[in-house]
């Protein structure tokens, strides 16, 4: 059974040690979840759609008809509605009930798509229980928690030999990043943007939204940490993976 250990409950603090402005805890969840999330990508321009496309192409060139995969972060299941003809079974699990109860209407109800609301930093699962992990569209930002306990937990979940997927974005892509940002603010979906702050691949809003980004140096680091050899790659110009073969 995949969730056998209860959820616990726990405020996860931002971390700051790296200077970097974190996002706030339950942002998602209050002002970004199931319709409001879903917005932000239905009004990508097009190099943005290009950049989601190609970020869920290189996932799929990745797994099988044998891998039971976990999506850290589901969202209302963009994702798995892609990984779900592509896999045997996949668990998704996020923070957000709305976010979690729009997916369970978009996905349908088959046996072999579990969802879950937990904390990606403390999972409800057995050790190594999936093929693959993944960590997708700059979830470790997101997610407003300590990187290297979230490096260890999707580690702690996976079986040895099986991959753990984290994406970030590419330095490259920044102007198209901040204008699909921009787009959201426009649309009233985060706050102003913080002209100020936003640089250095941080886009920082006025109401305590922020996304942050991961060089292939942060994650060598954090990968590092976790006792794992990281390929760093970038996709599409636009996104940028970090690969671990689970030890
Ligand atoms: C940028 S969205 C990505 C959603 C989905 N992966 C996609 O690409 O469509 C980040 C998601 O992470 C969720 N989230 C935020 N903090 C989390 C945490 N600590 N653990 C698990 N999920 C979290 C949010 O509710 C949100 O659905």
């Amino acid at each position: 059974m995949l969730l056998s250990r209860s959820f616990r409950k726990r405020e996860i603090r931002a971390s700051r040690r790296d200077g970097r402005r974190e996002i706030l805890p339950g942002y998602y969840s209050q002002h970004l979840a199931a319709e409001r999330l879903k917005a932000c990508y239905d009004l990508a321009p097009p190099r943005t759609k290009q950049y989601l496309e190609a970020e869920i192409s290189h996932v799929l060139g990745k797994v099988s008809s044998e891998h039971v995969v976990l999506e850290m972060g589901c969202g209302y299941g963009r994702i798995i509605d892609r990984l779900k003809g592509a896999v045997k079974a996949v668990a998704g699990i996020d923070t957000s009930s709305e976010s979690l109860l729009m997916a369970r209407d978009f996905l349908g109800s088959a046996a072999s798509i579990r969802l879950a609301r937990m904390n990606a930093v403390c999972l409800g699962f057995h050790d190594r229980v999936f093929d693959v992990t993944l960590c997708l569209q700059n979830g470790i930002s997101a997610f407003a928690v300590d990187k290297a306990r979230l490096f260890q937990e999707a580690i702690r979940a996976t079986k040895p030999g099986g991959l753990v997927l984290f994406s970030s974005y590419s330095a490259r892509f920044w102007p198209h990043r901040l204008e699909w940002f921009e787009a959201q603010s426009a649309h009233g979906l985060i706050g102003p943007i913080d002209y100020e702050r936003t640089k250095d691949g941080q886009i920082v809003c006025k109401d305590g939204f922020s996304a942050t980004t991961l060089s292939a140096g942060d994650f060598q680091s954090l990968a590092a940490q976790a006792g794992q050899v990281p390929t760093i790659v970038e996709v599409d110009g636009s996104s940028l993976f970090c690969e671990m073969r689970v030890k």
